[in-house]
């Protein structure tokens, strides 16, 4: 027995005249039904938010402020019946759901705080020039227009989170669209933002089918996009709005980098688990879990088994037991995918040394070693539990080897040396660099996104506030500075 969800339409409940079914990786069963909105009251949600674009952008402070910490605080109150949720539509380990509301109970809070802080404004004075003599320049910001959120079904509360808070917190309105395979988790976030005093059209939860998506992404009511996915589809729709202010956090192939300074027993049990674990934390499906492992040749040989070991150590099953750290994919679909790429790496000469096997959606924690270079497991993103190990002689190979990949979204660096560490930093084509732990690190504070094809722009609260506002300047005259 499940029963319907509503969407939230300009903040408040609406049904439309079809539904979709959420149905749980693990075993299939439907875990929600979704109202999905019509064309027409899409139309009437952009409208709301267009609408109501200046009273909320002149909000005060603590109006926007006290609603981001009141869903802070009742997402710490509903951690456990909301973990499940995310964990029964995605599939991931209740362990990692937990995790991903906690995450989300950070982001709201740091954006009250920042909302409180934001755009006290900057002066400086114009006077170094003779032909400014007397006058000041003031710069606050302010939004850009309403927000278009688009989120992935791999954190459904989280990158929902990261959309939205940082919207709050500057006064944007903004239409969020949660992916069609995980809705439930983007829409409990709108019944929390319900319980709060946010003007009607501030923001809107709608469940639109992703072949709708086109018709969105062109209304010229939403000029910026944020968009959480794959670089292709991320691509595509910077392609098709030139003129928008796109944000785009699309794929990785993280690179764990193991240096030859980092090379006691201690350290490497502690590379060797931390890889293990974040490779395969919810099945692999973040853009920064490990994917590769690039190795010094002086460390190697007793590195690999540390992983393989710590690989098979992964407890694997139904994500809603206490004790499982990989569940299924999101699909039966995905998991074929990654058999694909791993029965084709194998076919093309790499070693398969544990893993490598599918149950439905489910995929085995795999490592590989010697995979040839021009396979697809070595070029793209495998956003499966499938880990590569590849062996270098010193630092720059390290650095060449990162470096040769479309990708470029954070790199982990195992070294103990500060020089090291800012070598690294200078030579990796990243946006973050971690210093002794995996790519997978993740501050919901920091800046967050990518080079190359991993993006376009920075999440972070603080940073995803920047980006959702202008800068505007005023200058007065007359001045006796
Ligand atoms: C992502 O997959 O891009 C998000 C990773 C995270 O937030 O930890």
């Amino acid at each position: 027995m499940t029963s319907t969800h509503a969407f939230w339409l300009a903040g408040r409940q609406a049904t439309g005249e079809e539904t979709l079914d959420v149905t749980s990786p693990w075993d299939g069963r439907v875990v929600g039904t979704v109202s999905v909105p019509t064309e027409r009251q899409v139309d009437e949600a952009v409208a709301a938010a267009h609408s109501v674009l200046d009273e909320f952008a002149a909000t005060p402070a603590h109006v926007r402020a006290a609603a981001l910490d009141h869903v802070s605080r009742r997402l710490v109150e509903r951690t456990e019946e909301i973990a499940r949720l995310i964990s029964a539509e995605n599939g991931k380990p209740l362990k990692w759901a937990r995790g991903e509301v906690g995450r989300a109970v950070s982001v709201f809070r740091f954006a009250a705080e920042e909302a409180r802080r934001f755009n006290s404004g900057d002066s400086q004075r114009l006077d170094t020039d003779a032909g400014g003599t007397g006058r000041l320049a003031f710069t606050r910001r302010f939004p850009r227009g309403v927000v278009l959120g688009i989120a992935p079904f791999n954190f459904p509360l989280n990158l929902c989170a990261h959309k939205i808070a940082p919207a709050i917190a500057v006064g944007a309105p903004i239409i969020l669209k949660p992916a069609p395979a995980t809705p439930l988790s983007g829409l409990l976030l709108g019944e929390l933002l319900a319980e709060t005093e946010l003007p009607e059209g501030a923001w809107s939860v709608l469940p639109v089918p992703n072949d709708r998506m086109p018709a969105l992404v062109q209304d010229e009511r939403l000029p910026v996009i944020s968009f959480t996915g794959s670089d292709k589809v991320g691509f595509a729709i910077m392609d098709s709005v030139p003129r928008k202010h796109c944000t785009l956090e699309l794929g990785g192939n993280g690179a764990a980098v193991v240096l030859a300074d980092y090379a006691s027993e201690k350290d490497l049990d502690w590379a060797a688990s931390r890889i293990a674990t974040f490779s395969n934390y919810q099945g692999g499906q973040s853009c920064i879990s490990v994917q590769r492992v690039i190795a010094d040749a002086s460390l190697y040989e007793r590195l690999v088994p540390k992983i393989v070991a710590a690989v098979e150590a992964q407890v694997t099953g139904d994500p809603a037991d206490d004790a499982t750290d990989v569940g299924p994919l999101v699909s039966e679909d995905a998991a074929k995918r990654v058999e694909s790429w791993v029965d084709e790496a194998v076919r093309e000469g790499a070693q398969l040394l544990t893993g490598g096997k599918r149950d439905g959606a489910s995929y085995a924690p795999t490592v590989l070693a010697d995979v040839p270079d021009h396979t697809t497991l070595a070029r793209e993103e495998v956003f499966g539990p499938v880990l590569t190990l590849r062996r270098v002689e010193g630092e720059s190979e390290a650095y060449q080897r990162v470096n040769d990949s479309k990708y470029g979204l954070q790199a982990g660096v195992f070294t103990h040396d500060l020089q090291t560490a800012f070598r690294a930093h200078r030579a990796l084509e990243v946006g973050g660099v971690i210093v002794g732990d995996v790519p997978s690190y993740r501050a919901d504070q920091m800046p967050y996104g990518g080079a190359k094809q991993s993006g376009v722009g920075r999440e972070g609260v603080r940073f995803a506030m920047d980006d959702y506002t202008y800068e505007r300047v005023m200058v007065f005259t007359g001045l006796e500075l």
